[in-house]
Parts: C-alpha cells; structure tokens; sequence
C-alpha cells in the first residue's frame, strides 16, 4: 500500500495530540485498541474544555444565558447525529452507551415476546435480553447462522430481533436489509448494535431500514459517557421509560405526572452534557473527512493486515477467517501462548496497546473452543506500517515464547 492510498487520511494523526507519545519502553505509541475506546481528536478536547471553562451551565431548565448557550450546544448535537445517521432529531435519544440503549430496549420490551439474537454477541447484546431469548448459533468459523432466522421468526413469538451489525471479535459483518426484509415480513423489528460498525462505515437507518439503532460516542473520538439510541419516532413514543425523574417529566401534580416526548422523556436527570457537546465536535470531524473516506482507509488497512498476518503468522489463527466482510477487528488464537503474554509483550517492547481477553463475548469464544484471543482494532489514526510493525513484533514474541518452552524442555530431560 503507498501512502497515495491513505489520501485524504494523511494529515488525520496531526489532529490527536496522544500520538505523540512515547511508551515507558522508548517507543512511539501504536495503538490498536480502537474497538475499546478510540483516541480523542483535538477538536473533540476544546470543544470539552471550552464548555468546562466558558459554558458551564445544566440544560433544558434556568432561564439565563449560560443556560440557552449550554442547552444549543447540546441539542445541536441531535441534528449532528442525525446527520450522520440520516434520522430525524426527534429519533435521537442520548444514554449513557450501547449497552445502556440495549437495556432501554430490554425494558421497553420485556412483555412482548422473546429476543431473537445471537450467541456471536457482545455481553451487551445478550445479557439484557434474559434467559428466554433465542440465540441463533454461529458456525465454526463464528458467523452467525442466519438461514434459521426466518424458522426462528415464524416458530417463535418474537417480539424484537437484536443483532450487531459487525462482530466485535471476527469484526464480520451480516446483511442488515435482508435481516430486516425477513424480520418485517414476520411484523418483527430490527434493533441494530452499531458499536463497532459505526466508527467504519457510513450508516443510513432509512437505507437500512432497521427500528433500533444504537453505538457508543466514545469509540467516534467523543469523550466516554455519550452513546445514542436511534429509534423510529412512533416505537420510541410508544416505549415505557427506563429511569424517571427530573427532566422526563412535562409536569407532576398531587394526582399523577405527564411524560415529555421522545426523546427527550429517556434523558433522565442532568446527562453528560460536556461529553454530548464533545460527540458533536466528533461528528463534524468525521463527516469533514467523509464516511466514505472512512470506509476506504478501513478497507485498505484490513487487505493489508490480512496480508501480514496471511505471510506471517500461523494459518488459520485468525477467529472469523481472513473475510470480505470485515467492519470490525482482528482477533488472532496463538496456539499455546497466552494472549495476555503477548499483549504485555507488545505494550512493553513496541509500545503497541491492543486487547487481550474474550472482549466481552466469553460464549462465542466458547462455542469456538477458544479461551481468549488478542485483538487488533484500528481506525482512520492507524498506519500500514504500524499495522506491519505489531505483526512482525507477534510474530517476535512467539518465537522468544517458544524458544524459551524449548530450553525448559530440554533442561527437564
Ligand atoms: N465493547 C468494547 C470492546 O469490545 C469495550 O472492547
């Protein structure tokens, strides 16, 4: 790949001041570790600190000036995610993260029938659902099974099917339009878990057609705290609240209470208005560069590190297989060698951070027989050689690894 091909993301790294770190070890600071959190763009860091140190005010409540200036900004952020997303604002619902939208789903759900969804999910996209759900297995390679979808939905009285939309373990994506065609034809809605796909890939509810939508700020460059649940404006309207309180209300009497619409009726309590205010300033990053212009740069660093780790590592320790459909990580099995070792090994030689562990998703590791992996997760910061750099340095660590069992073992003799 030449650096041709990375155009217009060439200048991206100048805009996230962490890079220029250096590790303990003396290195320069790779960081693979985007599917847990990514790195925060400058923009992002004063659109925060300009509202700690100039705006501080609650929304949605004091007639003053801070106030107005304070609720624009936090409000104006609804528009931007639409946008993004090609909803409507009134679509919008602020939470905390994916897994608080899943769990306000849960909620307004938990009478209707049973959850369709997979055992390839996160612990998110499964716990919330409770023991009665229906969980589509996967195959041995991790993909869900979706030819049982339709005998699940015409066998089973579902009332919602909960997928996500990329794994965040294989990184492999499923086909939402056809899910929602089938699912629909069954009267069936569609809640979509984003968390990994959105930070790759542009995406179009409308297009999509899905119910539900929801993904984390926090992994678009926003500050932690922010994540959005997209729902279509009439199931929103409909759903039961999932924590009442100050600010949900129209009015409370002595006799009862009026709720306020969605979707502001879901924004309980004062919500974190710094980190809404830094999601919009990571929104308008992102849609400066272009969502295309995302898509391409994750494309080309997914052929490049399949390549590596095609001509580098052992066959097959990819989980997922080397696929086409990636919108998400890499997770490798290294047979023998802890992925914890090899994580520290990174982090403390090459000063590459990645993930180690199931990622939250302990049953598709157990259905695969697999205990932990390490995971390599990049975004639009991300480089070629930094990818080639962390390949060669697994690559490393697994012959010092084995050079050293080797010794052991002929001592022992
Ligand atoms: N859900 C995030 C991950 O997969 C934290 O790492």
């Amino acid at each position: 790949m030449t650096d041709a091909d990375l155009t217009p993301l060439l200048n991206v790294r100048d805009h996230f001041p962490i890079l220029s770190r250096i590790s303990p070890s003396g290195q320069p600071l790779i960081y693979l570790d985007s599917a847990a959190t990514a790195l925060k763009p400058q923009c992002v860091i004063d659109a925060v600190s300009d509202m700690l140190a100039n705006k501080t005010a609650n929304i949605h409540r004091s007639v003053h000036f801070l106030s107005d200036e304070a609720t624009e900004a936090y409000e104006s952020t609804r528009d931007s995610v639409a946008i993004l997303i090609n909803a409507e604002s009134n679509e919008i619902v602020f939470l905390r993260n994916t897994t608080e939208a899943l769990n306000l789903l849960a909620f307004a759900y938990r009478d209707k029938g049973k959850i369709l969804t997979s055992w390839a999910e996160h612990h998110s996209n499964l716990l919330p659902w409770g023991d009665t759900s229906v969980r589509l297995d996967v195959d041995e390679l991790g993909h869900v099974k979706l030819d049982t979808l339709e005998q699940q939905l015409s066998q089973n009285d579902i009332a919602l099917v909960a997928l996500s939309q990329a794994s965040n373990v294989t990184g492999n994506s499923i086909n939402i339009k056809k899910i929602v065609e089938l699912a629909h034809a069954y009267g069936v809605p569609v809640a979509i878990d984003a968390a990994q796909s959105a930070p790759h890939t542009r995406i179009d509810v409308d297009d999509l057609g899905c119910d539900f939508l929801a993904f984390s700020g926090h992994k678009l460059g926003a500050p932690t705290g922010v994540g959005v649940l997209f729902g279509k404006a009439d199931l929103l309207e409909q759903m039961d609240l999932y924590l009442q309180g100050g600010s949900t209300i129209e009015e409370v009497t002595l006799e009862g209470y009026k709720e306020k619409n969605a979707p502001w009726k879901f924004e309980a309590g004062t919500p974190a208005i710094e980190s809404v205010v830094g999601l919009n300033a990571a929104i308008r990053f992102l849609l400066n560069i272009g969502m295309e212009n995302v898509h391409k740069h994750f494309s080309l660093l997914s052929r490049h590190t399949a390549l590596e780790i095609a001509n580098k590592l052992p066959a097959d320790c990819v989980m997922g297989g080397l696929t086409e459909n990636k919108l998400g990580p890499f997770s490798l099995i290294y047979k023998g060698i802890s992925p914890h070792a090899i994580a520290r090994g990174l982090s403390d030689r090459y000063g590459v951070c990645v993930r180690s562990g199931f990622h939250c998703a302990q049953p598709l590791h157990l259905q695969l027989n697999v205990p932990a992996s390490l995971r390599l997760s990049f975004w639009i910061y991300d480089t070629p050689q930094a990818i080639t750099k962390t390949v060669d340095g697994i690559a490393e660590l697994a012959a010092v690894v084995n050079r050293l069992r080797t010794s052991v073992r002929q001592r022992a003799q």
